[in-house]
């Protein structure tokens, strides 16, 4: 595996799908890569995440750079306000990069990162505001329309909370919004308030723009170093727009799922062996599910964290109906090492395992899993990582986001729109009352 790039395989498909059906699917994939690059397919004006990596305006990652450096001594968190893609991106990258006992840090140079807007819950509200009541803190406001009713009645709440806690003036410079460059709410009160800006492209769609600052910003918030993450993007970017399908990870991915949909796998597992990949998983089935779920169509894009879940789901995937390929993100090294201890009694019988390093232990269980679903009838692709850093991460983003544009034009959908989507707010503004 060549260093910083991702390795994709699809070995144990080979049972499942002939030669003949993947080659068919591979020149399909090679279509819908022309339709994407010629940008001659349905939703062709929402095409700039294509070369967002190797196009983002440098005066924009200075920006990001300044308002961090101005922001991050003066809050303890930062609260980042949106839904779906314009929070799903910066929460996977961020929770695959920090600590799972990020929060207990008693000290940290970055602030730490909470959420609000993708939810309607006033139970998670009447606990966030206690907490803001007794940190320092700033807020992202991330909407492309600037009208989506989670966040604005989250930065309603927030806004309100943090000009009383600091007073306007203050409250202003903690402010950040992230939105469309002339239309919507958000614009509005961002151009009235006179909050630090940033512009999302109108060509990028939300569940396509973690590459820009809706993802950047948050993350580089947190103290990841997003120079890095954009170049592993541009790597992938000049792989998967250039090379060979042959050669071509993305449009190979992309052809097998699709190969497998056909001869009846309707749903894609996405699973993983360490658990801060799970909001990769999210962002993941947002993306896949949004851009592929439509007229009656589409892979269901589900996932699991082994081998937490083998204990819940470990049953069904063996042996429950055959319906689900399975894709397994695989992460060949670990960043740190935990030492098994040697016991003279041996009661717990564990031993043999103590001249092992975990990370040997989870790949032993990796791979006796993915043998066994194989053997069960799962097919299984895997999509293997040397580590998990900014590079590496933003590879595989660009990876999946390059992937799913194919995949969708095989399927025969327009995968840059959500019309579905709309169905659920036009009743609750119905029960609402909204005018
Ligand atoms: O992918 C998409 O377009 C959606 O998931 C949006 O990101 C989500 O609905 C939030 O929309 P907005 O950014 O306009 O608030």
């Amino acid at each position: 595996m060549t260093k910083k790039n991702i390795n994709f395989s699809s070995k144990l498909v080979e049972n499942f799908i002939t030669y003949n059906d993947f080659n068919i699917s591979l020149q399909q994939a090679e279509q819908g890569r022309q339709t994407l690059l010629d940008a001659t397919g349905a939703g062709n004006d929402f095409l700039g995440w294509v070369h967002l990596p190797s196009s983002l305006d440098t005066e924009v990652l200075q920006r990001i750079h300044s308002d961090v450096a101005r922001l991050k001594d003066r809050c303890s968190l930062f609260v980042i306000i949106g839904i779906g893609g314009s929070y799903l991106g910066a929460r996977a990258v961020i929770e695959a990069l920090q600590s799972e006992f990020e929060a207990m840090r008693s000290k940290r140079s970055f602030p730490y990162i909470i959420y609000a807007g993708h939810t309607l819950s006033e139970e998670y509200y009447s606990q966030l505001l206690p907490i803001l009541d007794s940190n320092d803190y700033g807020v992202a406001v991330i909407s492309k329309s600037g009208t989506t009713t989670e966040p604005a009645v989250a930065f309603r709440i927030i806004k309100h909370h943090i000009e009383q806690k600091y007073g306007k003036e203050e409250a202003r410079q903690r402010i950040i919004a992230i939105t469309d460059a002339q239309r919507g709410a958000l614009h509005t009160m961002a151009q009235q308030e006179g909050y630090s800006s940033y512009v999302i492209p109108d060509n990028v769609g939300g569940r396509f723009s973690v590459l820009t600052p809706v993802g950047l910003l948050p993350i580089a918030m947190a103290g990841y170093n997003i120079d890095n993450l954009l170049a592993g993007a541009r790597k992938a970017e000049s792989l998967y727009t250039l090379l060979p399908a042959d050669e071509n990870a993305a449009l190979q991915y992309a052809a097998t799922r699709n190969a497998l949909y056909n001869k009846g796998y309707k749903v894609e597992m996405l699973t993983n062996f360490i658990p801060s990949l799970r909001y990769i998983s999210e962002w993941w089935k947002q993306l896949y599910g949004e851009s592929e779920g439509k007229e009656h169509k589409g892979i269901l894009p589900h996932s699991l964290c082994f081998t937490t879940d083998l204990h819940s789901m470990g049953q069904y995937m063996q042996d429950g109906e055959r319906m689900i390929m399975e894709t397994v993100i695989s992460v060949a090294s670990a960043k740190a090492k935990v030492a098994i201890p040697h016991d003279e009694q041996d009661l717990d019988n564990v031993n043999y395992l103590e001249k092992k390093s975990l990370n040997e232990i989870n790949h032993c269980a990796e791979q006796g899993t993915i043998e066994a679903h194989h053997d069960g009838g799962v097919p299984v692709m895997k999509i293997e990582l040397e580590q998990i850093d900014e590079e590496t991460l933003g590879h595989l983003l660009y990876f999946f986001e390059f992937a799913c544009g194919v995949s969708g034009y095989m399927l025969g959908v327009n995968p840059f729109n959500q019309p579905g989507v709309e169905a659920y707010k036009k009743n609750m503004f119905r029960l609402l009352g909204k005018k």
